[in-house]
């Protein structure tokens, strides 16, 4: 659920017409929903309610401040994958305590940065890393806290590209070699075992392959636990679907309640890290229709937002619903929304049956809020869109418009050229 909705024809986000914020911001433009944003953050809070957790958000699918301070607000923590996560977790108020660190390519840098900031737990996911983060935490003369990352070899029945827990993913340590991690993360002088961590894939839309998941990671545990490794901390990952289309996923009460009673009289803290579920239908792209064009054998609706601002599309084949910010009476077309990129892979709708367009009209662009400005870029020298946050009435920008200055300030020209 949110609240992008039509109220006499007008889109509003909560109370606030799009068009009113376009006539303000400029196009194209996200919008989030603070309402929306809340909802999902305590929807995760409340299905958990007594046992002890940890929601970690994942910054990957939404890493603008003034969002993850409303997470932090909320006693939220940070799932991170990088320094530059880091940075951005700490710079909005995000407790490091409540930051757990994942990725297979952690730098010396980045590890050196995050024992320094004093982070929950790095989630480690090769043997190589392990011996690095050892090293490291023993020349600071500290001892670094660490979760293991199993891939439990579960198929999440989703888009290969956002699967990670089947044997041929990079992501994680074989289950049957965990024992044998955990014996040598014992006997490092400056590691600390604190948990155990699995992350399975995204936009999952079924319970089962969390269930399944959950199982073989509690039966590590338990064999864990006799050979005398204290597991304190159950980090079971993100990874749930929302409906861009027709989808039907799960919400978290849902989740906890097949969750649960599996861990129940199990005393370990649940850290979960949700992203797209959290932030993915509380934000929209709008975008104004430049021009359309009839090619030889289609439509082409051509909008000002492109593959560099919302790149979902083009990479997965995503569907993403799109939408008139007025509705009027006429008649349907099918076409192809697409950008201005010099790609024929720069689309954010293939085919699609839309209501017939005019040129300087806007469109909304829906489910944009994860995975969609976080994974935006300057490419072909685009300033990336500005980004408004709407509470009830009021609005706030929360990221400045580009402008053709700030994709410049880090070019430098040799002397050689001057
Ligand atoms: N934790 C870990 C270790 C992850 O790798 C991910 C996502 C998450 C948590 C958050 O998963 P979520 O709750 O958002 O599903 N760019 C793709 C999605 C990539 C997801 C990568 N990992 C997309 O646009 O669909």
């Amino acid at each position: 659920m949110h609240f992008f909705k039509y109220k006499k024809k007008e889109l509003y986000a909560e109370d606030v017409k799009v068009k009113k914020l376009i006539e303000l911001y400029g196009s194209p433009l996200y919008i989030y929903s603070h309402k929306t944003l809340l909802r999902h953050f305590k929807a995760y809070n409340n299905a958990f309610g007594r046992y002890p957790h940890i929601i970690c958000f994942a910054l990957k699918a939404n890493s603008n401040t003034a969002i993850l301070r409303i997470f932090a607000k909320n006693g939220g923590g940070a799932d991170i994958v990088s320094g530059g996560e880091l940075y951005t977790a700490l710079k909005a108020g995000i407790s490091p305590k409540k930051i757990v660190y994942a990725g297979v390519g952690k730098t010396d840098d980045e590890i050196r940065f995050a024992l320094r900031s004093k982070i929950l737990m790095f989630n480690v996911e090769s043997e190589d890393e392990l011996k690095k983060i050892n090293h490291i935490a023993g020349e600071m003369k500290t001892k670094a806290p660490i979760a293991l990352r199993i891939n439990p070899d579960i198929d999440p029945e989703t888009h290969p590209y956002i699967s990670t827990g089947l044997k041929e993913h990079k992501f994680g340590i074989p289950i049957e070699d965990a024992i044998q991690y955990y014996k040598t993360a014992s006997r490092l002088k400056n590691i600390k075992v604190m948990g155990i961590h699995k992350h399975i894939g995204s936009q999952i839309t079924k319970i089962s392959p969390f269930v399944d998941a959950l199982k073989r990671i509690l039966i590590l545990i338990e064999e864990l636990t006799y050979k005398g490794v204290e597991i304190k901390y159950l980090d079971i990952g993100g990874g749930l679907g929302i409906s861009y289309k027709d989808e039907e996923p799960p919400v978290p009460k849902e989740l906890a309640q097949h969750l649960l009673p599996l861990l129940k009289g199990k005393e370990m803290t649940l850290i979960m890290e949700p992203g797209r579920s959290i932030t993915g239908n509380a934000g929209i792209l709008v975008t104004k229709v430049l021009y359309l064009k009839q090619g030889y054998e289609k439509e082409f609706i051509i909008v000002d937002a492109g593959m560099n601002d919302l790149i979902r599309p083009s990479l997965y084949g995503a569907y993403h619903r799109i939408l008139p910010i007025t509705k009027k009476k006429r008649p349907d077309t099918f076409a192809d929304v697409v950008g201005p990129i010099c790609e024929s892979g720069d689309f954010l709708a293939k085919e699609r049956e839309i209501p017939e367009v005019k040129q300087g009209e806007y469109l909304a662009v829906m489910s944009a809020g994860a995975y969609a400005f976080s994974m935006s870029s300057n490419y072909n020298s685009r300033p990336r869109p500005a980004e408004v946050l709407v509470k009830g009435k009021e609005h706030f920008l929360i990221r400045e418009r580009e402008a053709y200055h700030d994709i410049q300030k880090k070019a430098r020209i040799p002397a050689f050229l001057k």
